[in-house]
């Protein structure tokens, strides 16, 4: 058996930054399901396939090949043998992800790619459905959240910093739409796991809720670790 660390949480609240920052400290592996599912997403894009078809998105879904590798421990999203990682961060990719990652025959893939990856490696993996569905057993599970304010300050900053021009009221919006598409959707909605520990983040710094999180990896450590 691998360990496995579970963070769940709404898009901003610093899933992917505390993510990487634990599996470097501990040696694990990171994986980042938001890219996989944005992968699937590029592909139906590319094809042109609507978001509001769900048939042609089941279709599409079983044809589209998705797999992940590490390249100076580092996860790359293969799309059809594409390394397509430089292509997902974009706001069209993520509205489109928020809409096809409802589909349950697009969940039903990636679901089983990400428990294969934990089944061989300790990980750390984040997502919306980690704790709930994906890892119903991981070691730890941690639910991360922070106010919509300051998750989308945060995103403001991160696009400005990239000298992108943004609107606050905007990106706030847009934030709002996908968490509630994310957490009204029928299959594995985002929600709390009951065993998971929740943290906001808005009033605490990277290195904090990171060393919240080794903290309680430290007391539950026990004898899957390999
Ligand atoms: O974390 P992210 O923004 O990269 O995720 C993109 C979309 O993918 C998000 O709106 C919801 C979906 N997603 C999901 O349904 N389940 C996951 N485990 C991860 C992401």
């Amino acid at each position: 058996m691998s360990y496995q660390i579970a963070i769940d949480g709404p898009a901003g609240a610093g899933k992917s930054t505390i993510a990487k920052e634990i599996a470097k400290k501990l040696g694990f592996i990171y994986v980042d399901t938001g890219a996989m599912y944005r992968a699937m997403a590029l592909y139906l894009l590319r094809k042109g396939i609507p978001a509001d078809d769900p048939v042609k998105i089941s279709a599409a879904s079983r044809e589209a090949d998705i797999t992940i590798a590490y390249k100076d421990g580092i996860q790359q999203v293969l799309l059809d043998k594409e390394n397509v990682t430089a292509f997902l961060r974009t706001e069209e990719v993520g509205n489109m992800a928020s809409v096809s990652s409802a589909n349950p025959d697009v969940r039903k893939k990636l679901v089983e790619l990400q428990q294969e990856l934990a089944s061989r490696e300790n990980v750390v993996m984040d997502g919306r459905d980690i704790g709930t569905c994906v890892l119903p057993k991981a070691d730890v599970k941690i639910y991360l959240t922070a106010s919509t304010a300051c998750r989308a300050k945060r995103r403001y900053d991160e696009l400005t910093a990239k000298g992108e021009a943004c609107d606050l009221k905007v990106i706030e919006a847009d934030i709002e739409k996908r968490d509630h598409q994310d957490m009204t959707r029928e299959h594995s909605p985002l929600r709390q796991a009951e065993d998971a520990v929740l943290l906001d983040s808005s009033n605490l710094t990277i290195q904090e809720v990171t060393e919240k999180i080794l903290a309680l990896v430290k007391i539950r450590k026990d004898n899957s670790w390999k």
